[in-house]
């Protein structure tokens, strides 16, 4: 076995084996309503690339138990699911008909995002890459490279990634030298997971996606200022609803600003597949 499948391995089974947590609501529980400020920094950039309910097609890739299948299936809108993790489907498909969701789902794929080889070329509108499968698999490039394929000319990608200084300031508050240098030097680290994860700088992800002849439209900011994974006091701070809405206004007015950017702890891409091919 080569070292990337073990690594694969080794990741399949942490997800496979966190299934549960995420479909029991216990995830959301203990991130409360930080999960609700995430959503409504990343949806601002979804909502406004969404196709005509009609006749778009939407993929959540690397979805867990499904994120927005919840909000855009309810609208009308269908999808299709797809994750490496088989567990992580099974409870994803039981959720959806659970919450009568099931007729717009149309396929659940088990599938590793750096290679979508039962996916069409050309086939979705919009591809949601969001909680960070790019960080979170073996070949970024790759990863975007099949986005690039199964995207539709014209049609849209929104993803996110760890923030490679971000990450490098946090390791380095922590005194955790050995991790320190390698995001810094090779921008990979072991998160506490124990999981590899690839970071980016704004720069880094901008290049990923125009090496595979994406037109990067916006990059942005998620909840910065914040911790990632949160930390207690700030999920309690989001409690309050004056507070979550003034935090809210105040990261999404600076999401774009070159320098939130550079210090956030998630970053968002969102990149169009121009109508002509690679350019
Ligand atoms: C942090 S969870 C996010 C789940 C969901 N997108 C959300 O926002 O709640 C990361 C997800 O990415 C999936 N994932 C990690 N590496 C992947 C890969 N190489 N291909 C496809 N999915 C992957 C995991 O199985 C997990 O479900």
């Amino acid at each position: 076995m080569t070292e990337t499948e073990t690594k694969t391995n080794q990741a399949l089974g942490y997800w496979d084996s966190k299934a549960q947590f995420f479909a029991s609501g216990e995830r959301r529980q203990k991130t409360r309503r930080m999960s609700d400020l995430y959503e409504s920094g990343c949806w601002r950039y979804i909502e406004p690339l969404l196709p005509p309910m009609e006749s778009g097609t939407i993929l959540e890739a690397g979805c867990g138990t499904g994120r927005w299948v919840y909000r855009l299936a309810p609208m009308g809108y269908d999808l299709e699911l797809m994750d490496f993790s088989g567990e992580m489907i099974r409870h994803a498909e039981a959720q959806v008909n659970q919450q009568g969701l099931g007729e717009r789902v149309s396929a659940y794929h088990v599938l590793d995002i750096c290679n979508m080889n039962t996916l069409g070329d050309n086939a979705f509108d919009l591809v949601l890459a969001l909680g960070m499968p790019l960080s979170l698999c073996s070949d970024p490039g790759q990863a975007v490279s099949e986005m690039f394929r199964i995207t539709k000319p014209g049609g849209h990608v929104v993803c996110d990634t760890n923030n490679r200084f971000r990450r490098a300031l946090d390791l380095a508050r922590k005194n955790d030298m050995t991790r320190f240098f390698d995001v810094l030097n090779n921008g990979k680290t072991v998160g506490e997971s124990g999981l590899h994860q690839s970071c980016f700088s704004p720069e880094e992800l901008d290049t990923l996606f125009r090496e595979q002849g994406f037109k990067p439209c916006k990059t942005a900011a998620i909840t910065p200022f914040f911790e990632h994974p949160p930390a207690k006091e700030q999920v309690e701070l989001l409690d309050d609803d004056e507070m979550f809405s003034r935090i809210d206004k105040a990261f999404q007015n600076v999401a774009e600003e070159p320098w939130v950017l550079g210090l956030t702890s998630r970053l968002l891409m969102v990149a169009q597949k121009p109508e002509t091919g690679k350019h």
